[in-house]
């Protein structure tokens, strides 16, 4: 018997999960967020990002919002970066003060690839990608939403630096004192333009099969585990989700085959965004793809409480993150334990600004 099925009678969403050595206290995750309001220049993070963090420690665990692992990376404005000394030191004072609290916090590694634009790009270089497919729609630059470009396809004798990107981040993480660190390999960035068939069109040992097209992410987690223990680190996954108009012909097959790939190394977790952020229809069968990963799973997707406790106590999913839910409440977890009322969010703050609509949702206590 599983060690899920084992315990199914009685775990529920405040049950204490361990990750290696690491202890979350409960099973409420805080999904990664962009946020928009590291300082700049230099993208570094500042203090009302260390205050905003610090109110929502009592999360299982945090997960930071995507944090591009070298200028080359970066696809919107003001998003945080996890290369330059000045970074790291900005996120020290993030991750103390979520210690301080009694919080656990892991970087989530980022590199945008082709949802980008020359004008956040160094020396206004063109975005790169898998292949030079270009995404329909809008970047979003200082200047406000410019037409996409075409990117430019990696050669293939550019991949072990970028993989190097990552592993040079994953160091920086342990500097600035992370718990530990998520490889974004989802919604139509960089890792996920290699592994989905819509943009990947590629003819070398990065393209075709899904092995190949699986490559540069296991290269990248492999790297990443030269500097953090597995139980540290997590992948995030996105099978279906066309946000940033990607597909693949054969999610099911092809994020199998992925959660596979990642078995037998003792990661962490698999973070799934299951479905269509968009609303499109899903078609993928999440139970099954679980079925493929030797590790715990954690679910994400407008999950409320209802559905997260109903997943976790029928063992479809070992934790679940909250996006929306904690951007208004940073004391998710006791809303959720006292069955309380919750905040709204309001989408007009999300992306930029101020502490108005980061740091001024009120807890219960206030
Ligand atoms: C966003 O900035 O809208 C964004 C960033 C990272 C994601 C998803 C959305 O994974």
């Amino acid at each position: 018997m599983s060690r899920d099925a084992e315990e199914m009678t009685n775990i529920d969403l405040f049950t204490p999960v361990r990750l290696g050595t690491l202890a979350l206290p409960n099973r409420v995750i805080m999904a990664p967020l962009t946020r928009n309001r590291a300082a700049m220049p230099g993208n570094v993070p500042q203090a009302m990002n260390a205050a905003y963090y610090a109110q929502r420690a009592s999360a299982g665990l945090i997960i930071s919002e995507a944090t591009q692992v070298a200028p080359q990376g970066i696809g919107y404005p003001a998003t945080p970066g996890l290369h330059s000394e000045e970074q790291v030191q900005g996120w020290r004072a993030v991750v103390d003060a979520v210690h301080a609290r009694g919080g656990l916090m892991f970087a989530q590694l980022w590199y945008c690839g082709r949802i980008s634009h020359p004008d956040l790009l160094p020396d206004s270089q063109q975005p790169v990608s898998a292949s030079a497919v270009r995404p329909a729609g809008d970047a979003v630059t200082f200047e406000g939403l410019k037409p996409f470009v075409e990117p430019r396809a990696l050669r293939t004798d550019e991949l072990p630096g970028i993989v190097d990107q990552y592993r040079h981040a994953a160091r920086c993480a342990r500097e600035a004192g992370f718990d530990g660190v998520e490889v974004h390999s989802a919604n139509g960035y960089l890792l996920d333009q290699f592994l989905r068939d819509g943009t990947n069109r590629r003819d070398d040992r990065y393209g075709g099969s899904r092995e190949n097209r699986t490559r540069l992410l296991m290269e990248v987690l492999l790297a990443v585990l030269e500097i953090w223990e597995p139980a540290r680190v997590g992948v995030r996954i996105s099978p279906e989700n066309s946000f940033n108009d990607i597909r693949d012909a054969d999610p099911q097959a092809t994020f199998n085959f992925v959660a596979r790939a990642l078995s037998g190394k003792g990661l962490g977790y698999l973070h799934v965004v299951e479905g269509d952020m968009t609303g499109g229809a899903s078609s993928v069968d999440y139970r099954q793809l679980r079925g493929h990963f030797d590790g715990h799973y954690m679910a994400n997707c407008g999950y409320d409480k209802a559905r997260a406790q109903a997943a976790i106590a029928g063992g479809a999913a070992d934790m679940v993150s909250f996006g929306q839910l904690f951007i208004a409440n940073p004391d998710l977890v006791q809303r959720f334990q006292a069955d309380a009322g919750l905040n709204a969010p309001d989408p007009e703050t999300f992306y930029g600004g101020d502490e108005q609509g980061y740091t001024d949702y009120p807890t219960l206590a206030r």
